[in-house]
């Protein structure tokens, strides 16, 4: 979703062309996320005001206009200190436009200028309030509003920081955000904060930092200006007085820094690996080259300070390299991703399995009344494929959840819960929002993430961190083999003294040992799923159909398909064939079947069966030379054999192969299908 990029210089001078190309280059990284405009903010040529540049369509489009803009504008002049604010836009209030996108201004000398990421649920009010004082709205974003109640309070109080205007607007403000701010009143400063969506502070400086905290900054009280009614315009009611001004921290022991705002680490980590993540309603204000975080409120679980951590991440995992589409490369790097998933975890030696992040926790899981495992769309799928398993060597009843369902139906919760949140990205809102669901009521909260300081991963009591590295591609990939495994090394963690499963524990971990090559040689198949692509790619529907310990590989390569191709496809439990699917059956329905020899083999054998004798063609995901099984099959797909519950991570591939090169086939956008977010980050 919106992806939020901005950069400051201090004291390090930079042209406005450089400048220009650092935003252009967040945006591309941040391009993933899904978006469909794109805009940014810089001094204009006398320093005095606010250029904006702002596009429909991909960055490259953008990027294009801001070399128009170049030609008849002086951008080579070296400038000591500036700040730059970009964006890219999902749209949600207003269609994809230039005016839509932001930055949004607060009016046409753009005083004040915002980039958002989130929902505001109460900007109706706002807007009333706002052009009952004569604000003429140009946009049909939410977002319009923030920028104008900036300048509104500007106005009203010019004797505020910038840092102080814009804890007041936060106030104002409900739903989800990140926002980063640019004043021509505030030059050389920048304020971002966040509540509910991602945001962190990458540092620069030449020299070590003096501090790795940066002490948080209280205010005393908030000030009202607004009264909110359900369907009024807001009255307004008199200030609070402003609250006292705190002394800024300068954490550097060099004046010379630059700063960089981004809505997840992929956009800085070129420039540094030392980054803040900011906290819900975390107010980080640039002046004068200090950062501060600031805060209003002091709450019980309040940390004293923000620490800069160093990211691992190197700058290749996010560039391309050779592929294609990151798609591709996320692909085939996972006989790698899996084995970063056990590193360090899974000794095969002695047959344990250690998980730090939640080591300490275990006897507490051991005494709990069930787990439940929560996600959304392939994050959910992860939980499917384990339920079995954890079933198994639990021996706890485990329900499977999609977040967004599971808050629709106010679930019981109690304190005596295990809830694991799955998600790659650790953003995802309803999930986050299904977290703070239970944690409310008292549940012990697990996250499953691969995104170092995302919020589920903050939010949560302890978790696991899946390691795949940073996925760029909308459709998650390697993030599903990833979150697999780590609920499967989470069931051996639990079944580790447990004398009468010590056979499958070690049956598994055998399993898990070889599971890289084995990956690998599924890969090779690459060609022949290309071929198996040709024939389908024109069709309108496909049919996935498998069960048992194979049916969440139906699910997840049925919301590949979709997300990639627009084709319709469905993931049909094979065991509800009777109950409805076999109508769809003929012979010129595509069906893709998985046939694997586990428990469920004959009657899967059994729906294979009558598939053909409706005429049905299946195409067969099966063990490497099951001849048996072939002789069902229309095309076959031969993987390599490993313990039932961890075949789905070797049947799942071919899936993603296919939808991959049915996309590239249709000529769909790969990385970034239509209308989809890599982090979904509004309910
Ligand atoms: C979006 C993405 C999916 C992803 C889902 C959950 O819909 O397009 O690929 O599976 O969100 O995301 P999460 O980051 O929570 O795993």
């Amino acid at each position: 979703m919106c992806g939020i990029f901005a950069y400051l210089n201090y004291l390090t001078p930079k042209t406005r062309r450089e400048v220009l190309e650092y935003l252009v280059t967040g945006l591309k990284r941040l391009e993933y996320r899904g978006y469909d405009s794109a805009g940014v903010a810089v001094d204009s040529d006398d320093g005095k005001g606010i250029t904006l540049v702002k596009q429909t369509g991909k960055v490259k489009i953008l990027e294009d206009a801001i070399k128009e803009f170049m030609t008849g504008h002086d951008i080579d002049t070296p400038i000591s200190t500036h700040c730059g604010i970009s964006h890219t836009r999902w749209a949600t209030h207003g269609v994809p436009s230039d005016l839509n996108s932001h930055p949004q201004r607060s009016d046409e000398e753009n005083s004040f200028v915002v980039v958002h990421n989130g929902i505001i649920t109460n900007y109706k009010d706002v807007k009333k309030f706002l052009e009952k004082r004569g604000y003429r709205f140009e946009s049909e974003t939410d977002t319009e509003i923030i920028a104008k109640l900036v300048h509104h309070l500007y106005l009203q109080h010019p004797n505020y920081s910038f840092r102080e205007l814009v804890e007041q607007v936060i106030q104002q403000m409900e739903g989800a955000f990140a926002l980063a701010f640019k004043s021509k009143h505030f030059p050389g400063e920048c304020v971002a904060t966040r509540r509910g969506s991602p945001l962190l502070v990458g540092i620069k400086t030449k020299t070590r930092l003096a501090t790795d905290h940066i002490p948080i900054l209280y205010g005393k009280d908030q000030l009202f200006i607004l009264e909110h009614r359900p369907h009024g315009a807001g009255r307004e009611v008199p200030m609070i007085p402003r609250t006292e001004s705190t002394s800024e921290f300068q954490p550097l022991e060099d004046k010379e820094v630059e700063y960089f705002f981004a809505s997840d680490a992929s956009a800085v980590i070129e420039h540094t690996n030392r980054v803040i993540y900011l906290e819900d309603d975390d107010v980080a204000a640039v002046k004068d080259g200090a950062l501060s975080i600031h805060r209003l409120k002091k709450s019980l679980d309040d940390k004293h300070a923000r620490e800069i951590i160093t990211l691992k991440m190197e700058i290749q995992e996010i560039m391309k390299g050779s592929y294609e589409y990151f798609m591709q490369k996320e692909i085939f790097e996972q006989p790698e991703s899996v084995i970063n998933t056990m590193r360090g975890r899974v000794n095969l030696v002695n047959n344990t399995v250690t998980l730090g992040g939640i080591k300490e926790y275990i006897p507490e899981i051991k005494r709990c009344r069930r787990l439940m495992l929560i996600g959304c769309g392939t994050s959910y799928h992860s939980a499917v494929a384990t339920r079995q398993l954890l079933e198994e060597l639990t021996e706890l009843p485990v329900m499977v959840e999609l977040a967004s369902d599971f808050l629709d139906r106010n679930t019981p919760i109690f304190r005596d819960d295990v809830c694991f949140f799955i998600s790659q990205s650790g953003e995802t809102a309803d999930t986050l929002m299904a977290l703070r669901y239970c944690k409310q009521r008292g549940a012990l909260i697990v996250g499953i993430t691969n995104t170092v300081g995302s919020s589920i991963c903050r939010e949560s009591h302890c978790g696991v961190h899946i390691n795949a590295g940073p996925e760029i591609g909308v459709a998650s990939t390697k993030a599903y083999t990833s979150q697999f495994i780590s609920l499967v090394m989470f069931g051996l963690v639990m079944s580790e003294d447990r004398i009468s499963l010590q056979t499958r524990r070690q049956e598994i971990l055998e399993g898990l040992k070889n599971l890289d090559s084995q990956i690998k040689e599924v890969l090779k198949l690459d060609l022949q799923v290309l071929e198996i692509a040709k024939d389908l790619f024109q069709q309108k529907s496909l049919l996935i159909m498998g069960r048992g310990y194979n049916f969440a590989t139906c699910m997840e390569g049925a919301l590949k398909v979709k997300e990639l191709t627009y084709m319709h496809c469905e993931g049909i439990m094979a065991g509800e064939l009777k109950h409805g699917p076999l109508a769809l059956v003929d012979d010129m329905m595509p069906i893709v079947m998985i046939v694997m020899r586990d428990c469920v083999y004959n009657k899967t054998i059994n729906a294979i069966q009558q598939v053909k004798a409706r005429g049905g063609q299946p195409i067969v995901i099966c063990e490497e030379n099951d001849k048996e099984t072939m002789q069902f099959a229309h095309k076959v797909l031969e993987v390599p054999k490993t313990v039932d519950c961890l075949q789905g991570v070797l049947t799942v591939i071919p899936m993603q192969l296919l939808s991959y090169h049915i996309a590239v086939l249709r000529g769909c956008n790969v990385d970034c299908p239509r209308n989809l977010a890599k982090s979904v980050t509004v309910e």
